[in-house]
């Protein structure tokens, strides 16, 4: 098991009860997608994964490491295997393609590497080649500002990649694209997940997206989960469940 989440309980200090015992798992090479209306605790699921914000209650063990006992220094080394995508990209925008992709790397360099943008040449060439992964070559010193929304969400996946993840995490990698862009950048995650048997956790308020691409799909809702299974089992009546459920916190 890559990725076991068990039993996780938040409430954020203003009083939200964002998740209420949520448990599920990813094997190594899995597309899972979670659903779930506004407000159902999609974005804590994947905020708590890497350990960007704590729980209250709950293990969640990745590759092993219970995530939320680590210390500083094993947290920043076990977060090298998780690659985060964003909805609005968080790209640097006055720098280049290639500059963001090689941000990438900088949980594998020493501080002031990092901070002087040193890379050695093996770093370059990998960013240049996850570039050309996601057809982006001609793009490169580019500077990402002058890029459209499809080809900054696909800097965004080179740059997840330049990590050397073992699972992605795409917080609504599509709500800010149009349909075309939409699915070239969900193309892309497919074929990462299937060439480089790269796990993907995907939030999406997309049904028909998550069915068509996902292995398996977690409905969630008011913070709990509400369905768990694969996308064939997924009938217009559980989605009206995952949707319109009115389960309230107790
Ligand atoms: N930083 C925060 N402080 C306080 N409450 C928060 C915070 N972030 C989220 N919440 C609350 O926690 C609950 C779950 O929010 P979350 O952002 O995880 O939902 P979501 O499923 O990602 O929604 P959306 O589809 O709109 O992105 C909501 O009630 C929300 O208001
Ligand atoms: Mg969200």
């Amino acid at each position: 098991m890559l990725l076991e989440v068990k039993n996780i309980s938040k409430k954020y200090n203003n009083g939200n009860r964002a998740l209420a015992d949520v448990s599920f798992a990813l094997e190594k090479g899995e597309f899972v997608s979670v659903i779930g209306p506004s407000g159902a605790g999609k974005s804590t699921i994947l905020r708590a994964i890497n350990q960007l914000i704590s729980i209250d209650e709950g293990s969640i063990r990745f590759e092993g490491a219970e995530m939320t006992r680590l210390k500083a220094k094993e947290l920043r080394e076990q977060r090298r295997g998780i690659g985060m995508v964003f909805q609005h990209y968080n790209l640097v925008s006055r720098l280049t393609a290639i500059e963001n992709v090689l941000h990438g790397c900088l949980g594998y360099k020493s501080w002031f590497n990092g901070v002087a943008g040193i890379y050695s040449k093996e770093e370059k060439e990998r960013a240049f080649d996850l570039l050309d992964k996601v057809g982006l070559t001609e793009f490169a010193y580019s500077r990402c500002d002058e890029l459209s929304g499809g080809q900054k969400q696909r800097v965004g996946i080179a740059r997840a990649l330049m990590q050397q993840p073992k699972l992605i995490l795409c917080d609504e990698p599509i709500a800010s694209l149009d349909p075309k862009s939409a699915k070239m950048i969900l193309d892309y995650l497919k074929k990462i997940n299937e060439e480089m048997n790269i796990a993907c956790l995907v939030n999406l308020h997309q049904v028909n997206t998550a069915i068509d691409y996902s292995d398996r799909i977690i409905g969630i809702n008011h913070g709990r989960v509400t369905f768990s299974g694969e996308a064939e089992e997924l009938t217009e009546e559980r989605i009206v469940q995952i949707y319109q459920s009115t389960e309230l916190f107790v």
